[in-house]
């Protein structure tokens, strides 16, 4: 997949400031090394993203997590303790030497140790820590693949390390450990149950969130006005769209229904409907239609995520 020469090159690209694609086991990111206000400013730059936005520091090791974090709550060390390396990044009160281009100007820094080997091995090579937000123009789906990110980004990022799909498919899930106050900011694969195991209760709604991205409303949408329907009133649904002459794209389990211009076939599972939540997305989005009709996955806390993103995805201003 990726060899040796491939990630000699990529880190030695981070260390002269440029930015790369990088796999990460929720989706790729556009990584650049966090230290270094040049390098981030380029990946706001390529991004399209307002400054004022934070980022993520994806780290090595929880050794390096004191370099970056002023406190460390002991529920954020349990918390490390039991879903690092993986799809859980932790929001802690920074330290004073953490560049305002990385925390958008707040007084606390989001840190991720990722378990993709190819992340992995770029980190532990490279030895400090990545500032990387998914890899898309701001405010549209997430990569999932090299070629998501080489389709959106190709022209301003010359390396994009390949390390296949994305298994998570989200992003990952986002907790504010800050004082004796928890949190989850965004959903994702770590469920808030699996996090309560490990803290206790945690408050549903974020005291936080102070212009985080995903939590404005429009965000991972495709430019193909998205709308989600129950699972019975997908047949009418279809029918209304094309009696009015418009081209339909469908992601749906089951079967591909009468006249889709375009079908998805949804998995039933929650992890395999996440990890090809975005990459069914972008098809749909590609095909010209002139509605995307999601029908509505089924309701329980593993599917929260996922609800999330498609609601998000069908916000999209018009
Ligand atoms: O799965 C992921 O988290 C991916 C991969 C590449 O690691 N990264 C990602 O980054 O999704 P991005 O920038 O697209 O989303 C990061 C989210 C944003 O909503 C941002 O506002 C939030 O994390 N965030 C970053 N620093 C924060 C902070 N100090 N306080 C609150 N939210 C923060
Ligand atoms: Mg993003």
């Amino acid at each position: 997949m990726v060899g040796p020469d491939e990630i000699a090159a990529a880190v030695a690209a981070l260390q002269a400031g440029d930015v790369i694609g990088l796999p990460t086991e929720t989706v790729y990111g556009l990584a650049g090394d966090a230290s270094n206000p040049v390098a981030v400013a380029r990946i706001f730059a390529i991004k399209g993203r307002p400054s004022s936005h934070p980022v993520i520091v994806h780290l090595p090791d929880v050794a390096q997590v004191p370099r970056w974090a002023r406190e460390t709550p002991a529920a954020a060390t349990a918390l490390m303790q039991r879903f690092w390396p993986g799809p859980l990044t932790i929001v802690l009160p920074r330290r004073a030497s953490v560049s305002a281009a990385v925390t958008g100007g707040q007084d606390t820094v989001a840190l991720r140790v990722p378990a993709h080997p190819v992340a992995r091995q770029v980190l532990d090579a490279f030895g400090g820590g990545l500032a990387a937000p998914s890899a898309n123009r701001y405010g549209r789906i997430s990569p999932t693949t090299a070629a998501h990110v080489r389709a959106d980004l190709g022209n301003e990022v010359r390396i994009v390390l390949d390390g296949g799909p994305s298994e998570v498919g989200l992003e990952s899930t986002i907790v504010a450990c800050i004082g004796q106050q928890i949190s989850i900011l965004r959903p994702g694969r770590v469920g808030a149950e699996a996090i309560e195991a490990v803290v206790g209760p945690v408050s549903g709604a974020s005291p936080v969130a102070p212009r985080v991205p995903g939590s404005v409303a429009s965000h991972y949408a495709p430019h193909t006005p998205l709308e989600i329907v129950e699972a019975v009133a997908l047949d009418d649904a279809v029918a209304a769209h094309a009696r009015a002459g418009r081209r339909i794209a469908v992601l749906a389990p089951g079967e591909r229904p009468n006249p889709a211009a375009a079908w998805r076939s949804a998995a039933t599972d929650s992890e395999g409907y996440g990890r090809a939540l975005y990459d069914h997305l972008r098809r749909l989005d590609e095909v010209g239609a002139d509605v995307i009709l999601v029908v509505r996955p089924p309701d329980g806390p593993e599917w929260l995520a996922i609800h999330d993103r498609i609601r998000r995805a069908a916000a999209r201003p018009r």
